[in-house]
């Protein structure tokens, strides 16, 4: 049975009496109340609940909406609840509806009518959007430090790899020489947007729904400034309705989660790649590999694999975020409960992932002979004798044919490079062919001459190197274009 007054009905009963129960006769029976529920999601807010809540409190206090001393009383009990959660000293109560109920009925069980004071001018729809943003205020530097880490890694990386050659592949065929610290600041350039992504992100979301009531503001003179500027935001949400009613704070960052997820699922499949025999680019380290069941040879990329298969997560809460919030009028509704589950995984999911892959790399040895010597044999060399023709004064259509001839002269008489060929036997295929073309047609040389801005020449990725080492110092000034 449960109930608040009067009817029974047949189920077992809830255990707490809900917040809203003086308007109904009866209360959903135990199940259905779970249903509804959401404290084993938002628990986690409850730090940020509390901190609101305190601010909220104390801002009543000030207008005088209720005593000075009943809001200090308040604040001093938030102070203490806390410092009991903290010690493991008071449990969250998972029988409660939310995180936000819980609090109250605590302060109210503490403090009676003083606790049941800390609701005035606030309806649970400002309150958790409210709580849901200062979490995410605090989550988003994480996240971020995590990116600076794994940053950090892969540029010490390519800094010592400024010089190791290596295939750039297109259609994952072999294209053109680079080295590997070329691609390592490749995969570095896309992390560094995604980090700024979430400044981007923290700072549209730095706004301060409390005073926005449950859709319509407060008749109460609630001072919503001094509230917003003790919690630290920003702003103050510009509309009451929106401010309950808007959750694209979190649908922007589920998408940079899913964003800088895919890259670090794009960066993996680089890895899988490298590390299979064929390749043999990379020797993952023991500790970052796996054994099977059945074959005692192998060593598998799992963590690496894994990366892969948890991008599918972080996409699907994007759709759930998406889709929750496609067809909600406007303002509350309660499906928005929903959002903070599939965020909240986002997070998690993207933190251990970059952990997880900073470990990887940073133990991983590459197997610079393997990259070098995959530079022999598919022609990479070609674009660069074609380049050699434009610099002569050969229109570049000409220069591709005469180079390709070349790439097929050498396919037939068995070259593996067009250093096969004889000089004799390149100017038949253009007459611009001097000796100083075999001096541009080695590995070495072609990676230094491509110097251009964002080009793999050693001294051009040094420059990228230090200006992506700025950049997540806050410090960048990028590449000069005036
Ligand atoms: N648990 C709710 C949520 O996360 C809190 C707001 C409930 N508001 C309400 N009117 N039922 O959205």
């Amino acid at each position: 049975m449960a109930k608040s007054t009067g009817k029974k009905n047949s189920g077992s009963a809830i255990k707490t009496k809900p917040l809203w129960a003086g308007r109904l006769a009866q209360t959903p029976e135990a199940d259905a109340f779970a249903f509804q529920a959401s404290i084993s999601v938002d628990k986690r807010l409850v730090f940020d609940d509390i901190t609101a809540s305190r601010a909220h409190a104390l801002m009543l206090g000030r207008q005088g909406i209720i005593p000075k001393n009943a809001a200090g009383q308040i604040a001093k009990e938030l102070d203490v609840i806390a410092a009991e959660i903290k010690a493991g000293k008071l449990a969250i109560d998972s029988n409660a509806e939310d995180i936000h109920s819980f609090l109250e009925s605590v302060l109210t069980r503490r403090l009676g009518g003083t606790g049941k004071m800390v609701h005035a001018g606030r309806s649970r729809n400002d309150q958790v959007a409210a709580a849901f943003r200062l979490y995410l205020k605090r989550a988003v530097p994480q996240i971020q430090s995590g990116l600076a880490a794994l940053l950090n890694v892969l540029l010490d990386t390519a800094q010592a790899h400024i010089t190791s050659i290596m295939p750039g592949y297109t259609h994952l065929q072999r294209a053109q020489c680079v080295t590997l610290g070329h691609h390592l600041c490749a995969w570095c350039a896309a992390l560094e947007r995604d980090y700024s992504r979430f400044t981007d992100a923290l700072r549209r979301l730095d706004e301060c729904p409390l005073g926005s009531g449950a859709l319509a503001g407060s008749s109460l003179p609630l001072d919503r400034k001094a509230a917003a500027l003790t919690l630290g935001f920003n702003r103050l949400c510009i509309n009451s309705m929106d401010a309950v009613a808007d959750r694209d704070f979190a649908l922007e960052l589920s998408g940079a989660c899913a964003i800088t997820m895919v890259h670090l699922s794009r960066f993996c499949e680089d890895v899988m790649l490298w590390a299979s025999e064929e390749f043999k680019f990379i020797e993952l380290s023991e500790s970052w590999s796996t054994g099977s069941s059945i074959m005692p040879q192998k060593k598998n990329p799992d963590f690496a694999e894994l990366i892969r298969g948890k991008t599918g997560r972080a996409a699907g809460n994007l759709v759930t975020l998406i889709t929750l919030l496609k067809g909600l009028p406007y303002a509350y509704n309660k499906d928005l409960q929903e959002d903070k589950e599939a965020l909240f995984d986002s997070i998690d999911t993207l933190c251990l992932c970059l952990r997880m892959f900073a470990g990887m790399i940073k133990e991983a040895n590459f197997n610079l002979k393997r990259m070098k010597a995959a530079c022999a044999g598919g022609f990479l060399e070609a674009t660069d004798a074609a380049e050699y023709l434009v610099r002569k004064g050969l229109p570049f259509r000409d220069a591709h044919e005469a180079a390709a001839l070349l790439v097929r002269d050498c396919i037939e008489a068995g070259h593996k490079h067009i250093s096969g060929l004889s000089l004799d036997e390149m100017k038949k295929r253009s007459r611009l062919f001097e000796e100083d073309i075999f001096k541009v047609i080695t590995p070495a040389a072609s990676v230094r001459m491509r110097s251009l801005p964002g080009g793999p020449a050693p001294k051009e990725v040094r420059r990228q190197i230090n200006y992506l080492k700025k950049k997540i110092m806050n410090k960048g000034s990028g590449i000069d274009v005036r």
